[in-house]
């Protein structure tokens, strides 16, 4: 390839042997550029030789050590041109390999949210008292004592008025009393103040008692409530809306059952017991509006009559799916609500 050198040009000869091999093994272009500064740099055995060119005095053989030393250079430097571009190639091809999408691949599927079991609930059962002509309303969750009890006929020596029973926000005379609702029936009062009767309502909302968190109990849970006030309402209405609602809500074969029981604000009261999943079950309080409720609110209670009644979301839920705590209901596993989508 080249015409021999003479003796002192060993760092160049070896050079020409070596310096091919280094510029193959480059695999990358800053190791390239290393092996360039080191071959054909300037402080290369190149450049080296090149600055010892004035020191040989005899011009043929300065003219032959030259040319030796030009065509081991070009040789070089043409070699390491055709790996450069040989790199470039390379890496260039390796980003865009890289860069690829494949486009065959699933897309990546957002987790998909829901609503609580406790809002499904709600929204259920509003719904079906909505189809039989019911309008839902809402109130307030601070009461006054006024509309949670002295409205609703709670005298004022009842247990439910109990601090260990009622979480007070404000306390003084009972007139004045500022608390968070022990149920939702304190709506019953400000909506039929404000309205004139026919009146048919649900009233969904959160609830709150003095009670510690256990299997049963929480301290803050859901009622839905409801309100039929018109002229000529009887027990058989009653019977007939809320066996409607046990039937659209568990099933077509649920059976319902009236139990007498006791609440001021109507009279006579009952619990509904239903019969689902091969057990009686006691679903809600209900009754008869107390004509003392209608004279609290200037409704005449020779005219009109009426039925309500409450029922715990929480409970509705659990019959309905079998829950056996109440504290799932409040659990934030996700794994634990996924279970109702
Ligand atoms: N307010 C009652 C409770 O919380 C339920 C109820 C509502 C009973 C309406 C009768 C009529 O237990």
């Amino acid at each position: 390839m080249t015409a021999n050198l003479p003796h002192r040009m060993d760092p160049l000869e070896k050079l020409k042997d070596d310096a091919p091999g280094r510029i193959e093994s480059a695999v990358t272009i800053a190791e390239l550029d290393e092996v360039e500064a080191e071959t054909v740099g300037r402080r290369s055995p190149i450049a080296q030789a090149r600055r010892g060119l004035g020191g040989i005095e005899d011009s043929d053989e300065r003219g032959a050590t030259g040319k030796a030393i030009n065509e081991v250079a070009i040789e070089l430097v043409t070699l390491i041109a055709t790996r450069r571009s040989a790199l470039e190639i390379a890496e260039v091809n390796a980003k865009l390999a890289a860069d690829t999408v494949d486009v065959t691949l699933p897309g990546r599927v957002p987790a998909r949210g829901t609503h609580h079991i406790i809002q499904q609930t709600i929204d259920e059962i509003v719904d079906i008292f909505v189809a039989l002509g019911y309008q839902m309303v809402q109130g307030p969750e601070a009461e006054t004592d006024f509309y949670n009890f002295t409205a609703l006929n709670i005298p004022e020596t009842h247990p439910s008025r109990h601090e260990s029973d009622t979480l007070y926000l404000e306390y003084g005379d009972a007139k004045d009393e500022i608390l968070l609702r022990t149920h939702t029936s304190p709506m019953q009062a400000r909506h039929m103040e404000a309205h004139e009767p026919p009146v048919y309502i649900v009233v969904p909302g959160k609830v709150f008692r003095a009670d510690a968190i256990d299997a049963t109990h929480l301290p803050v849970f859901h009622q839905i409530e409801g309100l039929a006030v018109d002229d000529n309402i009887t027990f058989a209405d009653l019977k007939g809306t809320l066996g409607e609602f046990a039937r659209q809500f568990f099933g077509a074969d649920t059976k319902v059952n009236f139990i007498p029981h006791y609440f001021p604000f109507t009279e006579p009261s009952a619990e509904m017991h239903a019969y689902t999943q091969g057990r009686w079950i006691e679903l809600l309080g209900c009754g008869m509006v107390n004509p003392a409720v209608f004279e609290h609110v200037g409704y005449d209670p020779d005219a009109l009559s009426g039925f309500a009644f409450g029922m715990g979301a929480e409970r509705m839920a659990m019959v309905r799916h079998g829950i056996t705590d109440l504290r799932t209901m409040i659990d934030p596993d996700v794994r634990t609500l996924e279970q109702f989508r």
